[in-house]
């Protein structure tokens, strides 16, 4: 967990799901060289600029990204989540995801369309505010510059 500066204009939860502790050394012909921890420290950095306290948080296990979000409840301005795999088969985050009534903005640092047709299906999508993917770490960076415009600004279609 990393917990960034700042704070006046809000709390912003991201959540890292699975294999995504191993950026860096992944695939990098897909996801880069980045590591996770220097993605989560440059969005600590960037919510520090946006007036917005960052923490993060990363697990392998389907259960315990459910109990982080659910923990989350009332705690955070918007949320920000990468599922990783669990994008194209997860009920259970999708659930976790409906009760939090806060901004959601779903990320992938590969274009999955552009990859394997099981990628193209997101259990999320219809229930996140946007999605953000194909931009390798920057779409972290988009998606919290997303969050902090959302919580500016609450979406009147909500
Ligand atoms: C990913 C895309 C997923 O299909 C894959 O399982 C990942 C990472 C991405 O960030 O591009 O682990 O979510």
């Amino acid at each position: 967990m990393a917990t960034g500066d700042g704070g006046e204009r809000g709390r912003v939860l991201v959540v890292h799901g699975p294999n995504l502790n191993m950026l860096g050394e992944r695939e990098p012909e897909i996801y880069g060289r980045v590591t996770l921890r220097e993605i989560n420290a440059e969005l600590c950095r960037l919510g520090a600029e946006l007036g917005l306290a960052v923490e993060s948080f990363q697990s392998n296990s389907e259960g315990a990204l459910v109990d982080r979000l659910q923990a989350a409840r009332g705690q955070y301005q918007a949320l920000v989540i990468n599922p990783a795999a669990y994008t194209h088969t997860s009920v259970a985050i999708r659930d976790a995801l409906a009760p939090l009534g806060i901004p959601v903005v779903e990320v992938h640092l590969s274009n999955v369309y552009r990859r394997e047709p099981f990628r193209h299906h997101s259990t999320i999508a219809d229930v996140v505010d946007g999605r953000i993917m194909g931009f390798g770490p920057d779409s972290y960076y988009l998606a919290l510059r997303a969050a902090a415009a959302l919580i500016a600004a609450p979406r009147k279609d909500k």
